[in-house]
């Protein structure tokens, strides 16, 4: 496969071609999406609760991030390589933004910076783009703020909220946003945004018309049963495989049928055995 470069993303837009995105937190899954066919890997702030067990995406530090970013960028080489800028460390300050934005870059090896938002992160996206640092938006539902949202809840599903969610998206592309994420709102709006707007959208749970399409690693492969949000589609069931095998290494463990003397285990030269004997 070629490098996915920005250029390449809007030429994919411009010729209908879907942008397949997709989240990794480690090694194997950038391997992953680098060797399957992934467009965009995306290190999602979902790591907080997906690999690290925090119950919200605001607990995660930038510090933690990195970590991970390091070892996706050591995976995926082919994908364009996104992280998200973790909660509050890009909110107090433009300054605070470029500072931590680098940092993603040159320790975390991440090509661009995602951050939740709308107009008033505007200044925000203008100042990182200006100094060369491409910025993914994200609009719609915005998880780092499901508090204030009272929990995660499709987004504009009434005319103003429609038209707050809209305008954002307009604001960003012209803060110079290189694409924008839609997150749970309703697919008309999704289409809407999609066809008024000239860099790619990436949905989920915005319906079937925008540019691309993104999902957490965790949900599409079913690492867990638990809660199913409705954009949700499960194309593996890694829990079942998970389960089978642990159950059954466990078994073979407590039964003494593992491991086999002879083919999974190592063999001495007779005459070695006796000299140590
Ligand atoms: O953190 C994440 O996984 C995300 C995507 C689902 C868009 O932001
Ligand atoms: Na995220």
């Amino acid at each position: 496969g070629k490098k996915v470069t920005i250029q390449h993303l809007h030429e994919m837009r411009q010729s209908g071609t879907p942008i397949a995105m997709v989240t990794a937190y480690d090694f194997p899954t950038g391997r992953a999406c680098d060797s399957y066919g992934v467009d965009i890997t995306l290190v999602g702030d979902s790591l907080a609760q997906v690999c690290l067990g925090y119950d919200s995406t605001t607990r995660l530090t930038l510090d933690e991030m990195l970590h991970h970013c390091r070892a996706v960028a050591r995976g995926s080489k082919i994908p364009f390589l996104v992280a998200d800028m973790p909660f509050g460390s890009y909110h107090a300050s433009s300054e605070d933004a470029v500072r931590n934005a680098v940092r993603l870059v040159q320790q975390g090896g991440v090509e661009a910076v995602k951050l939740e938002g709308g107009e008033e992160i505007a200044p925000t996206v203008r100042k990182l783009t200006s100094i060369g640092i491409p910025v993914m938006a994200h609009v719609g539902l915005l998880p780092q703020r499901h508090t204030s949202l009272s929990g995660y809840r499709v987004q504009g599903k009434d005319a103003l909220s429609a038209r707050s969610v809209y305008n954002s998206a307009l604001a960003l592309e012209n803060a110079g946003a290189f694409a924008i994420v839609l997150e749970a709102i309703p697919h008309l709006l999704g289409t809407h945004i999609t066809n008024r707007l000239s860099v790619p959208t990436i949905g989920i749970g915005a319906g079937p018309n925008t540019s691309g399409q993104v999902l957490v690693w965790d949900d599409l492969m079913s690492r867990w049963h638990g809660h199913k949000a409705k954009f949700v589609r499960r194309f593996a069931d890694v829990q079942t495989e998970e389960m089978k095998g642990v159950s059954a290494y466990v078994s073979a463990v407590k039964t003494g049928t593992f491991p086999d003397s002879m083919n999974e285990s190592y063999e001495m030269d007779e005459s070695e055995w006796r000299q140590f004997l």
